[in-house]
């Protein structure tokens, strides 16, 4: 049986004999918070990253594959990238979670909903985000994972402001975590010399003041180009045949990626194009684009559509490569801890990949 007022539900549950008293915690709080604005922004209050030590050469790249530094420093940008050995993605996660909190000077109990973008889970159940939940000491609120590979953060993002604007939740953790040399092939001189291992998180916070925040987001996805960037997860075979063969490559990622790179030449501008009409902005207000960190060359590209200088792409793939959804969060904590984020800056964070999947927003620090 349930009684109700407006400031307390109580429950009385009849199979274990116990009462549970359960505040509405989100009951009115829209009007709560803002009076009786009815502008909700979902602000950004700290970021936080967790990096592998373990540092992957192109030099030691040369001795596994038949490649070269000339090859792979002009084709893609990267030098270097980082490999999270003997590491859980969750322990990732947990380390840019808790770096994030630290910066917002929150704790773990104020956050309403934790978002975990991942296409290297650890486990397909339980989910990331739930145990992260766990080992955050967060209270019992929503915890779910995004699998929407280098779109993640941006999608995760969408979602968190969409929770924030409806009223649903005041506070939430976005955490994009990968291990992706786990569905790397080292053998395969096309996908291995990209990928990287990294976690980053973002905390965002309902803001009243719709000068800042989460001006407008976008994301879609065209499933035709699947192939193009493929995964098993889990293989499609008759359980009850005499043999189940396994392919131990079947777990690694096949890329097509000149196919990919012709997809971003017009998903990447559409959804920069989109996000920022409907944010209202131009393109010679933004202050810094915050791209998914794929190929330097697709960032070239973005710059010369938006007519920025180069400078303003902001670019670390050199060091970690392709870290897949943690590549955004990565440069936004990475340009926050270097004072490279200021008040009153516009910034546009893209996301684009396997799916294919991809995004855009436009945040207003
Ligand atoms: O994060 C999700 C989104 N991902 C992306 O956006 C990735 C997009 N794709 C790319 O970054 C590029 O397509 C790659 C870097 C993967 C490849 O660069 P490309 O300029 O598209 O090269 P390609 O695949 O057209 O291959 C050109 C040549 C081939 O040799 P042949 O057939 O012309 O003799 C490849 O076998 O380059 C060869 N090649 C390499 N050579 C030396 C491919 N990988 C390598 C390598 N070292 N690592």
């Amino acid at each position: 049986m349930t009684f109700s007022c407006p400031f307390i539900i109580i429950v009385k549950d009849y199979f274990v004999n116990q009462t549970i008293v359960a505040f509405p915690r989100f009951l009115g709080e829209r009007f709560e918070l803002l009076g009786s604005v009815e502008i909700i922004n979902s602000q950004l209050i700290g970021t936080g990253s967790c990096i592998p030590d373990f540092v992957l050469t192109n030099a030691m790249l040369e001795t596994m594959v038949d490649t070269s530094d000339e090859w792979i420093v002009k084709r893609t940008g990267v030098r270097e990238r980082r490999i999270a050995k003997n590491t859980h993605t969750w322990e990732l996660a947990l380390g840019a979670a808790q770096n994030a909190l630290a910066d917002a000077g929150i704790s773990a109990e104020e956050l309403d909903l934790i978002l975990v973008s991942t296409c290297t889970p650890d486990t397909n159940t339980p989910n990331t985000a739930s145990v992260l939940q766990d080992k955050l000491g967060a209270r019992q609120v929503g915890a779910v994972d995004i699998n929407n590979a280098c779109a993640g953060f941006v999608s995760a993002t969408d979602i968190a402001d969409s929770f924030i604007k409806a009223g649903k939740a005041k506070t939430v953790l976005v955490v994009s975590a990968e291990t992706l040399h786990r569905i790397t092939d080292y053998t395969d001189r096309s996908t291995c010399i990209l990928f990287g291992d990294g976690a980053a998180a973002a905390v965002y916070r309902a803001t009243g003041n719709e000068n800042v925040g989460i001006q407008s987001t976008f994301i879609a996805a065209d499933g035709s180009g699947a192939e193009y960037l493929y995964m098993e997860a889990l293989p499609v075979e008759d359980p009850f045949a005499a043999e189940r063969p396994v392919d131990p490559k079947a777990r690694f990622l096949k890329m097509q990626g000149a196919a990919v790179v012709r997809f971003t030449a017009h998903a990447v501008p559409l959804a920069i194009d989109t996000a920022l009409q409907r944010a209202g902005v131009s393109a010679d207000e933004i202050d810094w684009v915050v791209p998914h960190q794929a190929n330097l060359r697709i960032l070239d590209v973005i710059a010369k559509r938006y007519h920025l200088p180069k400078e303003k792409v902001y670019v670390n793939m050199d060091r970690y490569g392709n870290t897949s959804s943690a590549s955004v969060p990565i440069c936004l904590d990475e340009m926050r801890k270097n004072g490279l984020l200021q008040a009153g800056q516009t910034i546009v964070c893209t996301g684009f990949g396997g799916g294919l999947t991809y995004g855009a927003f436009v945040l207003k620090l």
